[in-house]
């Protein structure tokens, strides 16, 4: 069973704050987007990176790659986003050649996942899970409300989901390819996660332990956290 890895890095980065593309942006020298595809890389089982990038960003998201060392077994891609993370991942599946049967779309914005969730994520999906996600349980209560019409306002609330029921996903996300690719083709619904599609479906969607360092870079704070993660890793 071969693996390949779709990293979706064409977002904008709105909520990071002005500057270039979020997946572009440096962590401790080095652009997000590359510390995410050794993420991915240093996982003995994926042979293949696809980089979804920029719309108009992908030759230089190729020299990035053509510049910054990859193991020598692992090939890559790269193909032009879409408006949307989910028209980004789809684009990402289109360009996978035949002979990988397990998919990974991992977040550019996850540059720190530590290996062995990756490789954890993979192994339950040679298991037999069609879908498989990393996540963790919330340190926050959350709250479903009727959301506020103007920003600023209060918003009623409607109800509070039982704490230790939920978890808060990550990526990479694993699927079996076929599932993948029939939920890309048949949910036409908007998802913020790749395995909800597949919920959709009705099929199964298992969870494994993630973890900490697999946080999202979403707003300029993660970015403070990132940098100390990562001079914390190079102590
Ligand atoms: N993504 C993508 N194509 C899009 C939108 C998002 O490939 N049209 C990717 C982002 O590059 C990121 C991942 O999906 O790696 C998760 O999305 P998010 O964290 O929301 O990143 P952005 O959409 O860039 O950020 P924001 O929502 O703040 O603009
Ligand atoms: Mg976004």
């Amino acid at each position: 069973a071969r693996t390949a890895a779709v990293i979706p890095a064409a977002g904008r980065g709105v909520r990071l704050g002005p500057g270039a593309p979020k997946a572009l942006r440096a962590l401790g020298g080095t652009p997000m987007l590359i510390h995410a595809v050794r993420a991915m890389a240093a996982s003995r089982s994926v042979s293949l990176v696809v980089v979804v990038a920029p719309p108009d960003g992908a030759p230089e998201v190729k020299s990035l790659l053509d510049a910054h060392a990859l193991p020598e077994r692992t090939d890559f891609l790269v193909v032009p986003g879409g408006e949307t993370r989910q028209e980004s991942v789809k684009l990402g599946l289109d360009a996978l050649p035949p002979d990988y049967d397990i998919v990974l779309v991992h977040d550019a914005a996850r540059p720190l996942v530590p290996v062995d969730t990756v490789d954890a994520v993979i192994e339950a999906v040679r298991a037999g899970a069609p879908a498989v996600v990393p996540a963790l349980p919330l340190a926050d209560t959350v709250k479903e409300v009727e959301p506020a019409t103007a920003a600023g306002e209060p918003e009623p609330v409607v109800a509070t989901p039982v704490r230790a029921r939920l978890r808060a996903v990550q990526t990479p996300q694993g699927f079996d390819r076929a599932t993948l690719i029939h939920a890309h083709e048949e949910i036409t619904e908007d998802v913020t996660d790749d395995a909800g599609m597949v919920e959709k479906l009705g099929r199964t969607v298992l969870l494994v332990p993630g973890h900490e360092e697999a946080f999202k870079v979403t707003r300029p704070l993660d970015l403070v956290l990132a940098e100390a993660v990562l001079a914390r890793r190079r102590l």
